[in-house]
């Protein structure tokens, strides 16, 4: 049977299950769910094994909040022998595709971190093997597929393939960031991952440079400002809380001892908000849609902290209403949001407005 087979932060399985189901039910593509709590893999087998594809060609994984990456199965699950794996790996590909790029992985679990030795051990001799069969091709352009190896065991793996064009960039859709020794707190990790993923590399240039200023609402000690400090910004923390000497020493900050809901910024100046306060998720997001069509910034990115019960209900609520107040003001946006490798118990959202709010 063929499924749509998901990764995702483990102890989600819920909430990134119930949004395949519910964005392939739009899409007219059925199926029922598997998941094991806390295994960070979810499967959606289909009722009709065509519509693999079609959900890969019609869902951009981009809109997928709770899902880091996801392939359709080629196989079921293979038991692998103690020897010859590669022989058995390759004598199950069923099909004469060929693939652009291979990907070893596991679980984001204890196991499946135990697994990955074996997984680098064992990538060799199968690219070589799927070289010389011309299964792999290694041509990176968008447009080739991706084979999926996903290990469950020494002894036990299933293949898939997900489409060039809509997949993540990273195996298993877990970008490794470094940590800067400088940055004052690990949450740097969050918004350095949110603008990677966010913001195309090649507009950097224009919406992460320096000179550009910036509002970090909630920003002790200052992990995010950092983010925006590095980048070369003029930076306005808001916090009652301190904010690391270092970053006051760059000449680049001023602290607002303040409440973030009140802080309003003197001239249009502003370029990004960036928000990181620990607040019910609805207030913060009317507080986002409040500087977006007053133009107090141009583009924010912002946390939504989820409640303990109902997380997937609740970002779908908070999205709505953004999207609610940009269309009663006839703008276009753009509004994505994920559940990043460096969230926790919150989703990153990023909004710009794409044309004027009109003045009647
Ligand atoms: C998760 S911490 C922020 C960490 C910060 N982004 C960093 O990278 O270092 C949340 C911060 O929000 C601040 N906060 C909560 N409610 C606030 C409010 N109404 N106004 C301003 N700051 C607030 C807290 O004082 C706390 O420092």
């Amino acid at each position: 049977m063929t499924a749509v087979v998901l990764y995702c932060r483990p102890g989600f399985e819920k909430e990134c299950g119930a949004e395949i189901q519910e964005k392939a039910s739009w899409n007219e593509v059925y199926g029922y769910l598997e998941l094991t709590k806390n295994q960070g893999v979810v499967y959606f087998h289909l009722n009709n094994p065509e519509e693999g594809e079609v959900l890969m060609q019609r869902i951009p994984l981009k809109r997928l909040i709770f899902t880091r990456q996801w392939f359709v199965t080629l196989t079921e699950k293979i038991a692998l022998p103690d020897f010859n794996r590669v022989e058995a790996i390759v004598e199950s590909m069923g099909n004469d595709w060929q693939y652009a790029d291979l990907r070893m992985e596991t679980a984001d679990t204890n196991e499946g971190k135990a697994l990955s030795k074996f997984c680098r051990k064992l990538a060799v001799p199968l690219r070589q093997a799927l070289r010389k069969e011309k299964i792999l091709t290694e041509k990176h352009d968008n447009e080739g597929a991706i084979l999926h190896a996903l290990f469950f065991s020494g002894s036990e793996m299933i293949l898939g393939f997900s489409l060039g064009s809509n997949t993540s960039a990273h195996v298993m859709g877990i970008p490794r960031l470094k940590f800067p020794n400088q940055a004052p707190s690990r949450s740097t990790l969050k918004l350095d991952e949110a603008f990677l993923y966010f913001i195309p590399k090649n507009e950097w240039e224009t919406r992460l440079t320096s000179g550009l200023n910036a509002v970090d609402l909630g920003a002790a000690p200052g992990g995010w400002t950092y983010q925006l400090v590095r980048r070369g910004m003029m930076v306005t923390s808001v916090d009652n809380g301190p904010m690391a000497e270092s970053l006051m020493d760059t000449g680049q900050v001023k602290h607002r001892m303040m409440d973030g809901f009140k802080y309003i910024p003197q001239k249009q100046n502003v370029y990004w908000l960036v928000c990181d306060m620990i607040e019910k998720p609805e207030r913060v997001a009317k507080l986002m849609a409040q500087w977006l069509l007053q133009g107090y910034c141009k583009e924010a990115i912002f946390n939504l902290k989820l409640p303990m019960k109902g997380r997937y209900a609740e970002v779908v609520k908070d999205l709505q209403l953004l999207k609610d107040a940009f269309s009663e003001h006839s703008v276009k946006y753009d509004l994505y949001a994920k559940h990043l490798y460096y969230d926790r118990e919150e989703v990153t959202v990023h909004a710009r407005l794409l044309s004027p709010v009109p003045t009647f």
